[in-house]
């Protein structure tokens, strides 16, 4: 595996790809990011992982500074699976100066549901992002992006930004790895304690219960009424807050523009998706499930 720091070097080291296929990652790796690089390692001619913790995507409060930083054990697993190369930028390598350009994306997609709790982390994923294609795939004729559908809000704003930029990138979803009893793999899943892990499960546990009752609530949820929709998840979210959780939303969307399904969308059977984030502890977690 070469390793490029600096986007020089990157496109040098790139500089015979026709398709890279492109994994971006915070680090702090584990088997799901693992599994998006197998499937870029199907896609393109050079597959390409980043590893870069984006201040621009952290609020203030939030563990920018604390995010687990695991360069070594990164490496090693990249290289194990047979990633061609790495663009490990420093900050200053990506942002040399303010980064005073943003991509702001559709507020209509990317200010609710993780958008609305927080604020502008859209924006900085999208300027990141754009940044490493940019740094990845330009004079290039085409590539791949793959990027996990745990992070479903994400991949349909990226998907998004690369079609109304016009970009020659194929962007493709990965299913979300799980641990053995089902909890969503994720690099902030290492802040929980053991009791926290045991109960971590609960969350994913809400959103099928979810999905079932709003399945079964007398018709499809595209047909039910939003009231009795509103009154699901607001049980959903008393019980998860029974449990000690501090949920932010759990709630049931159309898999096209997340927004609520509405009663002349047909029998939604295979076009929704309920999705939740929730505090457990000191812990915020996200997982969704397509139904
Ligand atoms: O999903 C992530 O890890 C990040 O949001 C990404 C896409 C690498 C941008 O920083």
């Amino acid at each position: 595996m070469l390793i490029a720091h600096s986007i020089p070097e990157l496109r040098h080291l790139l500089r015979h790809a026709q398709r890279p296929a492109f994994v971006p990652t915070m680090g702090n790796l584990h088997d799901g990011h693992l599994a998006l690089l197998a499937k870029a390692r199907e896609l393109g001619d050079v597959s390409v992982a980043s590893i870069f913790v984006n201040r621009l995507q952290f609020l203030p409060h939030e563990d920018f500074d604390s995010y687990p930083r695991t360069q070594a054990d990164d490496e090693a697993k990249l290289r194990a699976a047979g990633c061609d190369v790495l663009f490990a930028p420093r900050e200053t390598d990506l942002y040399p100066e303010p980064q005073t350009f943003k991509v702001v994306p559709d507020a209509a997609l990317a200010d609710l549901l993780e958008g609305e709790f927080r604020p502008g982390f859209f924006t900085g994923v999208c300027t990141v992002v754009m940044k490493l294609f940019s740094a990845v795939f330009a004079g290039k004729p085409e590539g791949v992006a793959v990027f996990g559908k745990k992070d479903y809000q994400q991949l349909m704003v990226i998907r998004r930004m690369v079609q109304q930029f016009v970009l020659p990138i194929d962007i493709v979803a990965a299913d979300t790895s799980r641990a053995e009893d089902g909890l969503a793999l994720s690099s902030r899943n290492r802040y929980l304690s053991a009791d926290e892990r045991a109960q971590a499960l609960q969350l994913a546990q809400a959103l099928r219960a979810l999905g079932t009752q709003a399945l079964a609530a007398g018709h499809s949820p595209a047909g039910t009424p939003a009231s009795a929709l509103a009154e699901l998840e607001s049980a959903a979210l008393a019980q998860l807050s029974a449990q000690g959780w501090q949920p932010d939303y759990l709630t049931v969307r159309r898999r096209s523009d997340l927004l609520a399904p509405q009663p002349g969308d047909g029998d939604g059977a295979g076009s929704l998706v309920v999705l939740g984030a929730a505090r457990l502890g000191s812990t915020r977690l996200i997982d969704n499930l397509e139904i």
